[in-house]
């Protein structure tokens, strides 16, 4: 069974059909790409994923479960985690505090045990602070793990995203374009960091780009996307050698 099952997935916007018939299946463990142009319906498609939209039409089936129409909270304690496609973080709060933001949805003490700071809150104080710090260092965070968020260079605002995504432990990671606005070194630097933590968490990931080059090195399959549409999907390889593929970015 697929770790994600979406079938015939679509939204309009007045007139405007974002996204027709979208569908797909993801493995466990997979890093896919969902590519195509600007305004194709990318991240439309990550909002009906996450309960930000609800699909007009289609199903989400997420490790047996069907989570169509459920809203943002349910969607994530179901185990989707996502970033956006431009940086949200807390950035008056410290680098692990954004973390640690995330890992609240797994360690729960009641209301009283945190405002009397009962031995139990200190415990899984420094649990968090402990699992924070690991989470920090996949990312190479961790010595700047006590600096405010806004303080970080940029390319390490978008890696503690990632960080603070992986924090509440999903089974699906949706990434939208993570590499926008980083500069050839740091994008190199994240799509490496990007393989590694599939590798160590085994983890699932979906990540939109619209740059193909940057997918091609690091995805084992893509979806084209054009005009809301399906294009093309399935191994990387055959994908970027489908002359329609390269005819709707000729066309950007
Ligand atoms: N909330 C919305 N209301 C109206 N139109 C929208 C909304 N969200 C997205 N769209 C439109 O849907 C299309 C796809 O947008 P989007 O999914 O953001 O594209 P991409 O991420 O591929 O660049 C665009 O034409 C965009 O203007
Ligand atoms: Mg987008």
């Amino acid at each position: 069974m697929a770790l994600l099952e979406v079938k015939k997935l679509g939204i309009s916007f007045g007139g405007l059909r974002a996204v027709d018939e979208f569908s797909v299946k993801i493995e466990k463990g997979e890093l896919y790409g969902l590519i195509g142009p600007n305004g194709a319906g990318k991240t439309t498609v990550f909002n009906l994923l996450t309960g930000v939209y609800k699909p007009t039409d289609g199903s989400i089936i997420l490790d047996g479960v069907d989570i169509t129409g459920k809203n943002t909270i349910q969607i994530n304690h179901a185990g989707i985690a996502r970033t956006f496609q431009n940086i949200r973080l807390f950035s008056n709060l410290s680098v692990i505090d954004n973390v640690k933001v995330g890992l609240h949805n797994h360690y729960k003490y009641s209301a009283a045990t945190g405002v009397f700071r009962l031995p139990k809150y200190f415990r899984t104080e420094k649990e968090m602070d402990k699992k924070a710090l690991e989470l920090l260092k996949v990312f190479d965070l961790d010595k700047q793990a006590y600096l405010p968020a806004s303080g970080l260079p940029y390319g390490k605002q978008r890696k503690l995203e990632i960080a603070r995504a992986l924090a509440t432990e999903p089974k699906l990671l949706l990434l939208d374009e993570p590499a926008a606005g980083m500069n050839p070194n740091e994008t190199a630097e994240l799509m490496n960091t990007i393989k590694a933590v599939r590798d160590e968490f085994d983890m699932t990931v979906l990540l939109i780009e619209h740059d193909m080059s940057l997918v091609s090195g690091i995805c084992e399959k893509l979806s084209v996307l054009n005009f809301g549409q399906l294009l093309c999907q399935g191994k990387t390889g055959e994908v970027l050698s489908n002359p329609e593929v390269i005819t709707a970015y000729l066309g950007e």
